[in-house]
Formats: C-alpha cells, structure tokens, sequence
C-alpha cells in the first residue's frame, strides 16, 4: 500500500485531510488582480412572458460575449474583468450592466453599444452618458 506524506491541513479544514502543503508557494496567488474597471452584465433568464423580464431575454448573453471580446482586441484583459452576473436590480431599464469601482450603472445597454462603452468608459475613463442608470 502506497505510503501518503505527512497530513498538513493547510486548507483550514478540521475535517479534511489534505496529503499535501497546499500553501506551497506559487499555488495560489500572492495577491488577486487589482482590476481598472470591474464590468458585470446581468444575464439574469426568467421564463417568457414573466411580467419583469430579463437581460437574458434581451440578449445579454450575446451582449456579454461581445463586451469580452472587445476588451480583448483592444487589450485590456490585464486591467479590465468582465463578468455575467445574475439579476442586478432594474430589470425593466435592461440590459443592465455596472462597472466598478466607479460604481456607474448603465441600462439598456444594446451590442450597438459596446464599441462606445469600450472607448469611453474602458479606454477614456468617462462614463456613457446617455446609457447612464439615473
Ligand atoms: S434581469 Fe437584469 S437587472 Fe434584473
């Protein structure tokens, strides 16, 4: 029968045994990303027909997928994370979308958009006015 090292619960966990270090150095990062521009998208689905609606159904997904790929031709990846979120609040102003840590809330966001929120907002620093949550 293989021999197992010596237990180390490095995990934090009374009940879990762990055969290894898990605080090797390297394994995890010294410090998480320190993001410009944080962007979530509400991709929040309800079903059809629901009387609040949803991103989901309003093409956010595809908005989403766009809003990386944009970030990435303009090669931003390193200071700008985009992340789909479930249901940020203003449902019927959707597509709805913020970006942290300015906190600035835009709705009604369209994949028309996302050229001009990249420029401005991503690249510029200046928030979209027109598509701004008041
Ligand atoms: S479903 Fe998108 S904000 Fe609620």
């Amino acid at each position: 029968m293989p021999q197992e090292g010596p237990l180390t619960p490095s995990c934090g966990s009374v009940a879990h045994s762990c055969a290894r270090d898990n605080s090797a150095a390297g394994r995890y990062p010294s410090r998480m990303p320190a993001w410009k521009h944080h962007v979530f998208v509400c991709t929040n689905q309800r079903p059809a027909g629901h009387p609040k609606g949803s991103c989901g159904e309003k093409g956010s997904p595809e908005l989403l997928s766009a809003l990386k790929g944009a970030v990435d031709a303009h090669d931003l990846h390193d200071t700008v994370k985009v992340t789909g979120s479930g249901c940020l609040g203003p449902c019927a102003r959707g597509i709805t979308m913020v970006v942290y840590p300015e906190g600035t809330w835009y709705g009604g966001v369209t994949l028309a958009d996302v050229p001009e929120l990249v420029q401005t907002h991503l690249v510029e620093g200046r928030p979209v006015a027109r598509l701004v949550l008041e």
